[in-house]
């Protein structure tokens, strides 16, 4: 294992016979904790000897320049409040209030919440489906160039890569339009903490001006923890300054201590376990294709270590899929939904783990497969705008039937997986056609949704 400054000073400090006047309440004792009492040992506060996360000192400022150099950035932020609260800060640090901004249509809530908070007026480039498949491919370049032209006044561009479903974008090519239109590049890059282990180039090093991970979701790190990062465009103390804004006052040590770790652990044996891991997936893949009828969606830059199953071209459903694969076989996937099941694979599944996952799937569609689903063609709504996010998002809400909101004003985004697009978003006006894909795509339609009241 490399160097991880702010793990080694938490240790030392918890080391030494110290009388702890100060935050947590735990003390360092184990004794109400059961097993979390061991986190509780290098569970600290701000003081000198553990540095103050948002004033950018002591080892945490150290373990952050370390990450900031393994990625390739120029500055990084370490977050305890996941990449909710860096593309937060991102959109904050590129945006003014009332900014337009061009938005992924297969943007996360968090993307539409920063809308609402800041007020900034969303454009929106929908993505295409992949292929045959169910699922929808990253954003292209092309649509990125048509949208800057057509809205030249937005000041900065967000993009989702890779995706839930393991869709990777050609950021390099999207950050030369972007730059060459004068906007700033912000990349939610929350899936993909583990590119650089595999040799992939990641979002900043491919030109983003600020690219958000969540270390919790690729990496072997604690829930919640996460990496802001930017090129030279935006300072350090910047980052720091609107990471501050969206996070607690009183950040985890053992969440922080937990990104150092991940990192120190990429630069030494983790790569080569990734790149191991990435091997039984294309196995994996490989057989699900050759022996069963499950498939694999072709996407047209992938993030491989994601195992994305479409299981409707077996017949079967993810969400019975992934209930046979809890109930029978004790296997919990990542998500499920009514075409395919998603899997995250890190470093910490072996072979073992990915034959036993194979063999179970297999069983599955031995035993319940047959005929493909009818997939559904229908193409994604696109709802006129009525007001803009900020004003739905605070104004009064009610709660109605999905099936009377037709002529509402939506005041939460709805959104259905696949393909992952919201269908519909905060001030957009619910249409018929969007209450009906919505029906027709398995939602509840005793559903409520929340709307703005007149
Ligand atoms: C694409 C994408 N962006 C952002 C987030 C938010 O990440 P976090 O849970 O780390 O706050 C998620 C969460 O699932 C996500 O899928």
């Amino acid at each position: 294992m490399s160097e991880a400054p702010l793990y080694s000073a938490l240790l030392k400090l918890a080391g030494e016979e110290r009388l702890r006047f100060h935050m947590p309440g735990h003390k360092g004792r184990k004794a109400s904790l059961g097993l979390l009492g061991d986190a509780a040992f290098i569970d600290y506060t701000e003081l000198p000897q553990t540095g103050n996360l948002y004033e950018g000192n002591g080892p945490i400022n150290e373990a952050e320049r370390l990450a900031a150099e393994f990625y390739g950035a120029s500055n990084c932020a370490f977050l305890t409040g996941g990449s909710t609260q860096g593309i937060t800060a991102a959109m904050y640090s590129a945006c003014r209030p009332g900014s337009k901004i061009i938005l992924d249509r297969n943007c996360h809530r968090c993307v539409i919440n920063a809308c609402g908070l800041m007020d900034l007026d969303p454009s929106y480039i929908y993505p295409p489906l992949s292929g045959e498949s169910s699922v929808t491919e990253c954003i292209t370049p092309e649509a990125v160039l048509e949208k800057v032209q057509s809205v030249p006044e937005a000041v900065a561009v967000v993009v989702t890569s890779p995706t839930y479903y393991g869709a990777a974008a050609d950021i390099g090519r999207i950050s030369e339009i972007v730059h060459n239109a004068g906007m700033k590049l912000i990349v939610d890059e929350a899936h993909g903490a583990h590119f650089p282990a595999l040799g992939i180039k990641n979002a900043v090093l491919s030109g983003a001006d600020i690219s958000v991970c969540s270390a919790h979701k690729t990496l072997p790190a604690l829930g919640q923890s996460a990496f802001l990062f930017s090129n030279s465009s935006f300072a350090k103390s910047e980052l720091s300054f609107a990471a501050s804004i969206f996070g607690t006052s009183s950040p985890s040590y053992p969440i922080l201590a937990s990104i150092d770790l991940a990192r120190a652990y990429l630069c030494a044996e983790g790569g080569e376990r990734y790149r191991k891991a990435t091997a039984y997936v294309s196995e994996v893949m490989d057989a699900f294709q050759k022996n069963t009828a499950f498939r694999i969606p072709r996407f047209k830059m992938r993030d491989p270590c994601r195992l994305t199953v479409e299981t409707f071209q077996a017949g079967l459903s993810g969400l019975f899929t992934a209930e046979r694969l809890r109930e029978d076989y004790k296997i919990d996937c990542e998500m499920a939904d009514y075409y395919n099941i998603v899997f995250i694979v890190t470093c910490e599944d072996g072979k073992e783990k990915m034959d036993a996952l194979y063999n179970s799937m297999y069983s599955v569609w031995k035993g319940y497969g047959g005929e493909p689903l009818p997939i559904e063609s229908q193409p994604v709504p696109r709802p006129e705008k009525s007001l803009s996010p900020r004003v739905a998002m605070l104004s009064k809400k009610v709660k109605v039937g999905l099936k009377d909101a037709e002529g509402m004003t939506a005041a939460q985004p709805q959104a259905i997986y696949p393909p992952g697009i919201p269908v519909i978003m905060p001030g957009e006006l619910i249409d018929r056609l969007c209450i009906e894909y919505l029906i027709h795509r398995g939602y509840n339609d005793n559903k409520e949704v929340y709307v703005v009241k007149d």
